[in-house]
């Protein structure tokens, strides 16, 4: 193969360097694309054939459905290393010793206390507010809190900003929760595993011992994981764009967090869920949410069906199914919606519409069913996915600072109006 790629615009041949990935992966570099053709551009909405920038961090192969955080396979850190191990591996490039990784948690459980005023913050929105909007606003709000920026040159201010975040997301989230659910706001126990200590924020009862639940804390430590990072998607390149301009690493995560929040994205597993209760409501006929999903002039989806990336199936989607499955045993629930949820995927796998467009079942089509297990109202699901999601937003913003990445700033192709004469308002 030519290490060049040559592109021919009105009768004058350019020539462009192959960059080739260590997957082997091939991208065109046209960094000097306007320069050389004297200002012309590229055009590709949706970003599907961009390449935003070169990473170490995730790499993923939608066909073969392939998913790896620095190289290790999501089945072997799902089964074999828990949450924080891989947020650590994302963050730092290596799998920690244990000695790296007791240091690592007990910094963060070191800057884990949430200022009070934040409460305040917290019961000045309505309680209905969803808990996107308030996590995002509070995680915003952790920068007039902590108003020193983070300086990239020095190992020692990411490290402590990254503790920082960390330590205080998980408080943040498990607040949002209990307000809502009109619960104290709490803070942690230091005793406890970095999950273990979540599930306990979460839930715990004023008027009782919280019990650990081995089962539950197994299955958010997977769900977590397999959360943690999903290379160049709509969040995370939120995060690396709004960091390129120098924003701190609390606003670029507040923007990423805004961004998850669609439907579209990060908010599949709460629409999921209520796709599958409404299912349910109506009689349980898959076959016509199936027809509806294929109408053209029905705006219907399937949630939880589809991916940018995966066009054979989403090794997330596996374990998560394996897991909601153990989860609900183990919990003795019999959930009508995951007999629907199964239904819906056989059915899906075997029509033309969905084979044709290799629509396969992603991350979120099952994670919903795990959270209404574990007793997570269904508007904290994006929220949960948010906090799965923190180590990779951190590792991003970190690797495009470290990087020294320019300022993100798109092109467009105006098809507006040329130029015309002012008009004074009496004459239009
Ligand atoms: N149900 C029915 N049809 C679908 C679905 C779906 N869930 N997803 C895609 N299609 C169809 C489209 O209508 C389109 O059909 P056409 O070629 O006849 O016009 C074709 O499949 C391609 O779809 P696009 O929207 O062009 O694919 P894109 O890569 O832009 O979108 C996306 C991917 C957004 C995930 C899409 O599949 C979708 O909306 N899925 C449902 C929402 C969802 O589950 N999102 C979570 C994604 S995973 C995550 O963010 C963690």
């Amino acid at each position: 193969m030519s290490d060049k790629a040559t592109l021919e615009i009105k009768g004058q041949k350019h020539e462009f360097p192959l960059i080739v990935g260590s997957e082997d992966e091939v991208a065109i570099d046209i960094k000097t694309l306007r320069g050389v053709t004297g200002g012309v551009t590229t055009i590709d909405p949706g970003f599907k054939n961009t390449g935003s920038c070169e990473s170490g961090i995730t790499f993923l192969d939608g066909e073969k459905g392939i998913l790896r955080y620095r190289g290790y396979s999501i089945e072997d850190l799902a089964e074999k290393a828990d949450f924080l191990e891989v947020a650590y591996l994302l963050i730092f490039g290596e799998l920690p010793t244990k000695e790296q990784l007791d240091k690592f948690h007990a910094d963060i459980k070191e800057k884990s206390v949430v200022d009070e005023d934040i409460k305040k913050i917290i019961e000045s929105f309505p309680k209905a507010a969803h808990p996107m909007g308030v996590i995002s606003s509070l995680t915003s709000a952790l920068t007039s809190f902590n108003p020193s920026s983070v300086d990239v040159s020095s190992d020692e201010a990411m490290y402590n900003a990254i503790v920082k975040i960390l330590g205080k997301f998980p408080v943040l989230v498990a607040w949002t929760m209990r307000r809502r659910m009109g619960l104290p706001l709490d803070y942690g126990d230091d005793s406890l595993g970095y999950v273990e200590n979540i599930l306990k924020m979460m839930f715990k009862r004023p008027d009782k011992e919280y019990v650990q639940n081995r089962v539950l804390v197994d299955a958010l430590d997977k769900l977590l994981i397999l959360h943690a990072d999903h290379e160049q998607n709509c969040s995370t390149s939120t995060v690396r764009i709004v960091g390129s301009s120098h924003a701190g690493l609390f606003a670029s995560l507040s923007a990423g967090i805004s961004a998850l929040w669609g439907p579209l994205h990060g908010g599949a597993n709460q629409a999921v869920l209520e796709m599958l209760e409404a299912i349910k409501e109506d009689g349980g006929d898959t076959k016509k949410y199936m027809a509806k999903a294929k109408d053209k002039e029905d705006p219907f989806r399937l949630m939880g069906f589809g991916h940018r990336v995966y066009k054979n199936f989403d090794p997330r989607a596996k374990i998560i199914k394996v897991a909601a499955d153990e989860v609900l045993a183990d919990l003795g629930i019999e959930d009508p919606i995951l007999d629907i949820a199964k239904g819906l995927e056989q059915e899906a796998l075997n029509d033309e519409y969905f084979v044709k467009r290799k629509l396969y079942p992603n991350v979120d089509f099952y994670s919903g069913i795990i959270y209404r297990g574990m007793g997570i109202p269904v508007e904290m699901f994006t929220v949960m996915f948010a906090l799965g999601r923190l180590p990779g937003w951190i590792a991003q913003w970190k690797e495009m600072r470290l990087r020294k990445e320019p300022i993100g700033r798109p092109r467009q192709v105006y098809t507006g109006e040329n130029f015309r004469e002012f008009k004074s308002i009496n004459k239009r």
